[in-house]
């Protein structure tokens, strides 16, 4: 919303939440206290904040102003009930659709942003339109639903809302579509927004993720394979990336993907097609996730492994914590397994972050800090001093790639730990050359140990 706010100055921009300390941190003048870190966000909100671009509670007056309302809410896989650990939970776009329907006067095109099952809008129109039914004739609203999923990722947010590859917009009312498209021609070239059916548009965001998590889940089967082989994931993805077929974006073996979005949809994915009886076409989509929590496993296995399978009170400290760089979410963060088999494996464990607070690690974790819960499982601490999380150490590993942690001199580090010492690097961002200059004990992923 702070992109359109910026691109379209003469449009009025409400952005409406049911939390209200959520609403009074977006109005806070420390933009450093912004709910979401964001590269960019705060000099959007401080250029456009109470100009053209509100943060507001009161759905009422900006619900019957709105000519386009966006509900881009969350919404989290079910816990319960049918369909519980695939399906998304849509209690969140049910309420935004009923409270649209209760506030919403004349004509209102409603845009499904936040990234749904298909025929979620099928869903928004039913609400709607049952909502009419008690209506008297001079009340009478009317809705057309349009769907355009978001393609931004975190950490790259504004750069990708500025210059997106495409935007979708799905829908049958070429009123609307054609109103929504004006929007976006703001700042978009016409020739990147792209028209098609409600459901088409649902499926490619389902789809697009699905893609995207199959290549990560890809090239970190690859990692497991050239680790005894002796090949070079890195070399590997510039290999097969130069083939234009294939490219070279999305290849960068790891820890395993994170973030609210790949688990989320593809268990969704997979929902749909149980439902439609493609039990192939699910078991296909389901591998990509069990090579996901696959590579988190072997990680903290070979960690162990390294000592023996004894980690018992070993100081191991933890960099990065958020589930990629550049953002300070935790959801689905690889560091959670990874932090968790070495906890309780009794591990004493630094984790330092350069975005992350405490209380999220603590709620990621499950666990508060500096604290034995028994006898038999280790501690976690955080801290935002490397130097705090070096001394002493007998593993470091790295979770995250943050820029900080490509300049670390690490043989002044390797001075700091205690022997024998290891450097575990999930990222493949070390330069093993520079390690072998160390005392350090090594393992890079796609590579193995000591190469
Ligand atoms: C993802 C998609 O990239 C967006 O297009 C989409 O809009 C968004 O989900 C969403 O549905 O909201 P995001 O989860 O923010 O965006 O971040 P990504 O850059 O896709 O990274 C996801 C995970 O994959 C991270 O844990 C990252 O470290 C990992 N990753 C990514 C790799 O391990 N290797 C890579 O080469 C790329």
């Amino acid at each position: 919303m702070a992109v359109i706010a910026d691109n379209c100055p003469h449009i009025q921009v409400s952005l409406i939440d049911l939390n209200e300390d959520r609403i009074k941190a977006w109005n806070n003048k420390d933009l450093s206290k912004l709910p979401v870190y964001e590269p960019g966000l705060s000099h959007l909100i401080d250029k456009n904040r109470n100009k053209n671009l509100f943060f507001t509670n009161n759905f009422k007056q900006s619900i019957s102003e709105a000519d386009i309302i966006f509900i881009s809410v969350n919404t989290p896989t079910k816990d319960k009930g049918l369909g519980a650990g695939y399906a998304s939970d849509l209690k969140w776009v049910e309420s935004s659709a009923r409270t649209v329907a209760e506030f919403a006067k004349g004509h209102t095109i409603i845009v499904e942003k936040s990234t749904v099952p298909v025929k979620t809008a099928e869903l928004i129109k039913k609400i709607l339109s049952s909502s009419q039914e008690d209506l008297k004739k001079n009340q009478i609203k009317t809705f057309s639903v349009l769907s355009s999923p978001e393609f931004l990722a975190e950490g790259t947010a504004i750069k990708d809302l500025e210059n997106p590859d495409r935007v979708l917009i799905g829908g049958e009312d070429k009123e609307a579509i054609e109103k929504l498209s004006l929007l976006y021609q703001n700042w978009i070239p016409k020739n990147k927004i792209f028209i098609t059916n409600l459901w088409s548009s649902e499926l490619s965001k389902l789809t697009a993720n699905a893609f995207l998590a199959q290549r990560i889940s890809s090239i970190n089967a690859i990692s497991a394979l050239c680790e005894p082989t002796g090949a070079d994931v890195l070399e590997v993805a510039k290999a097969i990336g130069a083939d234009s077929r294939i490219g070279e974006k999305f290849l960068n073996a790891g820890p395993g993907f994170g973030g609210s979005c790949f688990q989320k949809d593809l268990l969704n994915m997979i929902y749909l097609c149980r439902y439609y009886a493609l039990d192939e076409v699910a078991n296909y989509w389901e591998q990509v996730l069990l090579l996901n929590e696959w590579q988190k496993k072997r990680i903290s296995k070979l960690i162990i492994e390294s000592f023996f399978g004894t980690i018992s009170s070993k100081k191991i400290t933890i960099l990065g914590f958020s589930f990629k760089s550049n953002t300070n979410d935790t959801r689905q963060s690889p560091a959670i397994t990874i932090a968790n088999d070495l906890i309780e494996n009794g591990a004493n464990i630094y984790i330092h972050d350069p975005q992350v607070s405490e209380s999220q690690i603590s709620m990621a974790l499950k666990n508060p800090p500096d604290q034995k819960i028994n006898s038999s499982i280790g501690t976690w601490h955080f801290t935002k001093e490397l130097k705090v999380a070096f001394k002493n150490s007998d593993a470091i590993i790295i979770l995250t790639e943050w820029e900080e942690y490509l300049d670390i001199n690490w043989n002044e580090v390797s001075l700091l730990m205690r022997k024998p010492s290891w450097l575990f690097d999930t990222r493949g961002i070390v330069d093993s050359k520079i390690i072998k200059k160390t005392n350090l004990n090594f393992w890079k992923v796609g590579r193995g140990f000591n190469t």
